[in-house]
């Protein structure tokens, strides 16, 4: 097997001395790339940001931004890293480095005071500077004058807004911040960074990284990899790595073993049948979201409440799901949508309803052989969806409750209803008896308040630091009343 390396601001950099466990953000650090910095080393501060190289959904390559603080360089082996640094073009000799249009945007703005969190507003201030979609929205209003659709949370160069969801900053006040990134134009034809999307992704490679007894395997197949699970015992199977590296951070977990498995082709697919759809676990969350592009209106609801851009584009479904926290965010939008898992193993497969898979806190049927290969959800989808996520932040939070709602509501009769909760139990729960409160009934306001009193006393939900029991009882209650208000709102308008 070659030696391990990657490729940091267009230099190919082993990897050794690293450890398995050694984080992207330590890796650079320890090799002078002081831009990108860390702050919480957890995922929410966004310090760490840096650009990697990834399949794209619009062009063959996108510069994706990730937590550098939770990934393990070994799973950056054979890919392509831009840091802070690396975004800058080189200058004449003697002059210092031009400044990427980014940088420019946010030095004359005033968006960054003492600058610790600057590099990494950058790294993912750039990501959205790439994307196609933003660029053609950029295009547009070049040629046309100012675009329609520009809102609140998009600036009318197209950038999302949320691409800095995971950036903090605590003294410059957000508003240079962001009108630096509504100032940001288009890259011009001779920028590399804007010429490598439409070059081929780097493959995913196959990676043995071994140091004092511990090891990072990434395997070419799925088949492979299910073997390799099969024979050891001890493994931690990763993605995104977002889970995974708060146990190595804020633990201090080594586990002898990480398995990777986001690069498996077999679980990278998303495909429609007549009766389902399939989303390959190992897609990320902002891979499924924009390739679904609303298709499925609860996810669609769900991803943008769902941790920060630069979390989503490291996590995933089968991450979120494997987990088997009773609060993450994908399982009562999946039982809403009556989803199934395909678990695999190295004998075979087999497809087991969501609702059956939670056995307890933190516990699946899911055998320690297995992996989640894919979430099917059945065709075609019910019409009447929300997701409401109750959290001391609109987003970037941890749910104290969340509930998803997925109805058939034909000539004002409620004929079907699934609600997913997750916050309430040591597991993400149907709301069953609430459910058979609804069918079969007027969709009014006696029938929804009568409703309403029934989920409230779904669960058994618990008082801890983020809510007590009766308050979330009470948003249960609260969050029926609220879709029966949203659902009329939208037949009176
Ligand atoms: Fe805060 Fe990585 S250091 S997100
Ligand atoms: Fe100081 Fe953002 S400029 S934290």
């Amino acid at each position: 097997m070659v030696e391990a390396q990657i490729t940091v601001n267009g230099e190919e950099t082993p990897i050794s001395p690293a450890a398995p466990h050694t984080t992207v953000l330590d890796f650079l650090r320890e090799r002078g790339l002081t831009g990108t910095k860390e702050g919480c080393a957890e995922g929410e501060c966004g310090a760490c940001s840096v650009l990697v190289a990834r399949p794209g959904v619009d062009k063959p390559t996108d510069w994706v931004a990730v937590n550098a603080c939770l990934v393990p360089v070994a799973a950056l082996d054979g890919q392509e890293v831009i840091t802070s640094e690396g975004l800058a073009a080189e200058g004449e000799p003697g002059t210092p480095p031009a400044l990427h249009p980014v940088q420019e945007e946010m030095a004359v703005r005033g968006g960054s005071q003492c600058g610790y969190c600057t590099p990494g507003f950058i790294c993912s201030m750039a990501a959205e500077y790439y994307r196609p979609g933003r660029c053609a929205h950029a295009e547009q209003e070049q040629e046309q004058g100012p675009a329609e659709n520009a809102d609140a949370e998009h600036g009318p160069n197209g950038f999302d807004l949320h691409s800095l969801s995971g950036n903090l900053c605590r003294c410059t006040g957000y508003r240079p911040i962001r009108d630096a990134a509504y100032a940001v134009g288009l890259p011009t034809d001779e920028d590399p960074l804007a010429q490598r999307r439409d070059q081929s992704p780097p493959v995913p490679v196959a990676t043995e990284y071994a140091r004092d007894d511990r090891v990072f395997l990434r395997r070419n197949t799925l088949a492979e990899t299910l073997h390799e699970l099969r024979e050891r015992a001890d493994a931690i199977v990763v993605a995104g790595s977002t889970d995974w590296g708060v146990e190595v951070n804020i633990r201090s977990r080594r586990a002898d073993c990480v398995i990777a498995v986001d690069r498996l082709a077999e679980m990278r697919e998303l495909r429609v049948e007549p009766d389902y759809l399939e989303i390959g676990a190992a897609l990320t969350l902002t891979e499924i979201e924009r390739r679904l592009d609303g298709d499925v209106p609860l996810l669609a609801e769900l991803f943008p409440q769902f941790a920060s851009r630069l979390i989503r584009n490291g996590a995933t479904l089968g991450g979120n799901l494997g987990t088997g926290s009773p609060i993450g965010d994908s399982p009562p939008a999946l039982l809403a949508l009556e989803a199934s898992l395909v678990l695999a193993d190295a004998d075979g497969e087999r497809v087991v309803p969501l609702a059956e898979y939670f056995t307890g806190y933190r516990q699946s049927v899911r055998r320690r052989d297995e992996l989640i290969r894919a979430v099917r959800i059945p065709l075609p989808l019910s019409p009447v969806v929300a997701f409401h996520k109750i959290a001391k932040r609109r987003f970037d939070d941890i749910s104290s409750v969340a509930v998803a709602f997925a109805l058939d509501i034909e000539d004002g009769i409620v004929r079907k209803a699934c609600i997913g909760l997750g916050g309430v139990a040591a597991t993400p729960i149907r709301a069953l008896t609430t459910e058979a409160a609804l069918v079969g009934k007027s969709w009014t306001e006696e029938t929804v308040a009568g409703a309403a009193s029934v989920l409230q006393a779904e669960g058994t939900p618990m008082n801890d630091h983020r809510a007590s029991a009766d308050y979330r009882s009470a948003m249960l209650g609260q969050s029926l009343l609220k879709l029966y208000a949203q659902t009329t709102e939208a037949v009176s308008s």
